[in-house]
């Protein structure tokens, strides 16, 4: 969703926040802005993407700035509405993530008072409040403001009466700072500023930082002074770019074998398998995972995984839905919520609903310094920033962070023998390899994927295991092919899927060798028998397959919980090529942000 950015250092700010932006595109936006700080504010903004903001905004020097890409929440794209919004009286520039929950109320007190909004955001309230509370110091203004407001904010504020300095605050919202001698960096996720600099501050929830050329000086919204360390993130600056490939979502799946090794590397040895969890997990009797989107099908792969290793029963819910349930947890029960972003917002909110209740957490996320990692303790999938808006490398590494957990689990409580744990570890590490070799066989999934281009829906199907995996096809495709696509159990085409057959229609089979494999036959037979065009995914060596299927995409014969991950490269792959022959904004899909920062 949205992107903060700022500047403040040796460079000229206007081309830096321009180039910070482009990296927050992936976010997902509608409009962008910037101010430079100086004698005035000098502001642009635009609807569109950051190249028209480049084109739109006139030379302007200055070292210090603030950026903003806008995901429409309250009001429509329009360049009115999009960020830097101003209090012109004051010379104050504000750019803001999150929603300010009261706007109304104080807008209507600031009209009242003789103030005029231009936009239909929430935000405007911000600068015209900062304006208000102004007397010669922007960041006892802000201070002073922030206590009137509710809602979820990051936010960076200039003012042309201090154009030294940017003040930024956090509540609800990510908000990073970054550090290279004497240039500063604001932005939304390391992700932004990594070809800057890896070394970072992140800003906690209820802090104000003040950014100088002296330094950053951080303090909670009452003024009581933080000390911060500057943490310098293990990430590959090459980690933000695209390094040749034609898609960020393309370089991600091709980077799985890496994160596969990374995800497991001092976890899993021939000695068994290692989590170093700081918690005691003996006395669980329930497991209930929260999650959204991807991370929730991720969540429905490990119920499989965790009941079959382990003997845990396994609840998973939909965290948008979860935090209005009244759910019924206690001490008893473990809750897993697992998010790529670390900062969906229901995510974490139905977290901290069933933290309320007394349950032990665990989070499986991916980005450090997250939102989530200040809610719980967390395993990481350490897939490395994920720019493509399609989850790729974070989908499949959550999967193998859930195989290790369930194993941990059951290995822990018995339920697996010594003998059956080192069997599995062994098929384990070959995943990485059994990757690459799913990645060998691209160009026969782009030509399968050819055959597809013009078809109008997909459906997905698969039995146990392969279930989720079929969600996360169909979810893959839609989000950037646009194609309506729908996954299934297998055994429920007779309960209504079966009627969207036709002739042609294609059925993705997930045919893989695992205990239901003959039951699957027989619904490929149901699809067959009314015109489907069936594409079977199915393992090395598996000969009768080709009896039933159209077409057939293979994957390395492995345990059948291992082999879920490397159907899941095939249908990503499939994905891909669909979206590219279709000529989609692969990286960028209409409509869709990469984290979904509000409710
Ligand atoms: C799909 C996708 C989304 C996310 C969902 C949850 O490709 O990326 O469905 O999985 O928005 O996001 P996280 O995992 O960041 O909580």
């Amino acid at each position: 969703m949205c992107g903060i950015v700022g500047y403040l250092g040796t460079l000229e700010a206007m081309p830096v926040l321009f180039d910070l932006l482009k990296r927050l595109e992936y976010r997902g936006y509608d409009s962008a802005g910037i101010a430079i700080a100086g004698n005035s504010i000098r502001t642009s903004k635009t609807k569109g993407s950051v190249d028209d903001l480049v084109s739109v905004t006139p030379n302007v020097h200055g070292n210090i700035g603030i950026g903003h890409t806008r995901w429409a929440t309250h009001g429509r794209p329009t360049s009115a509405n999009a960020h830097p919004h101003c209090d012109d009286a004051r010379g104050i520039a504000v750019v803001h993530n999150g929603i300010i929950e009261n706007y109304t109320e104080i807008k209507e007190r600031l009209i009242g008072r003789g103030y005029e909004f231009r936009s239909e955001t929430d935000t405007e309230v911000l600068p015209h409040l900062f304006g208000e509370h102004y007397c010669g110091d922007l960041e006892a203004s802000v201070r002073e403001a922030l206590s009137d407001v509710r809602g979820s904010y990051a936010l960076a504020a200039i003012c042309e009466s201090e154009p030294d300095k940017i003040v930024v605050a956090r509540k609800g919202s990510p908000l990073v700072l970054g550090v290279c001698g004497s240039d500063f960096f604001v932005a939304s996720d390391v992700a932004g500023i990594l070809k800057y600099t890896r070394d970072v501050i992140f800003v906690e929830d209820g802090e104000i930082g003040v950014i100088t050329g002296d330094g950053i000086r951080l303090t909670t919204l009452d003024g009581t002074p933080v000390e911060r360390d500057v943490e310098t993130m293990d990430l590959d600056p090459e980690a933000a770019e695209m390094s040749g490939y034609e898609h960020f979502m393309l370089k991600e799946i091709f980077e799985q074998p890496a994160v596969i090794r990374e995800t497991f590397s001092g976890r899993v040895s021939s000695g068994g398998i290692d989590l170093d969890l700081g918690m005691d997990l003996r006395d669980v009797e329930r497991i209930v995972v929260l999650a959204c989107g991807t991370s929730h099908n991720a969540g429905l792969f490990g119920r499989y995984a965790i009941e079959r290793f382990s003997k845990i029963p396994v609840v998973v819910e939909v965290a948008s839905e979860f935090r209005y349930m009244n759910p019924i947890i206690d001490d008893r029960d473990l809750v897993v919520a697992i998010t790529q972003s670390g900062e969906t917002a229901d995510t974490l909110a139905a977290m901290r609903e069933a933290g309320s209740r007394g349950c032990k957490k665990l989070g499986i996320v991916n980005v450090l310094g997250s939102g989530m990692t200040r809610e719980c303790e967390c395993l990481f999938t350490r897939a490395g920033p994920e720019i493509g808006v399609a989850a790729t490398k974070s989908f499949t590494s959550q999967l193998a962070v859930l195989l290790l957990l369930s194993v941990a689990l059951g290995s822990d409580r018995k339920v697996l023998s010594t003998a059956s744990v080192n069997e599995f570890v062994y098929e384990l590490r070959q995943l990485g390899g059994n990757i690459q070799r799913v990645l060998n066989d691209a160009p026969a999934i782009k030509e399968c994927a050819a055959l597809f281009t013009d078809a109008d829906r997909f459906l997905f199907m698969g039995r146990g295991a392969n279930y989720p995996i079929a969600l996360e096809g169909a979810l893959k495709l839609k989000e950037i092919s646009y194609v309506p696509a729908e996954g299934f159990p297998a055994g429920e085409l007779k309960h209504g899927p079966l009627a969207l057959i036709s002739e042609g229609v294609p059925v993705i089979a997930i045919a893989t060798r695992d205990t239901v494999y003959d039951k699957l036959l027989g619904n490929i037979k149901e699809v067959e028998a009314r015109g489907a065009t069936v594409v079977g995914i199915a393992s090395e060596g598996d000969t009768e397959i080709t009896k039933y299927v159209n077409y057939v995409l293979r994957i390395p014969d492995t345990n059948p919980l291992i082999a879920p991950i490397l159907s899941s490269v095939v249908l990503q792959l499939f994905a891909y090529y669909v979206a590219y022959h279709r000529g989609c904004e692969i990286d960028k899909p209409r409509n869709l942000a990469k984290s979904v920062t509000v409710e």
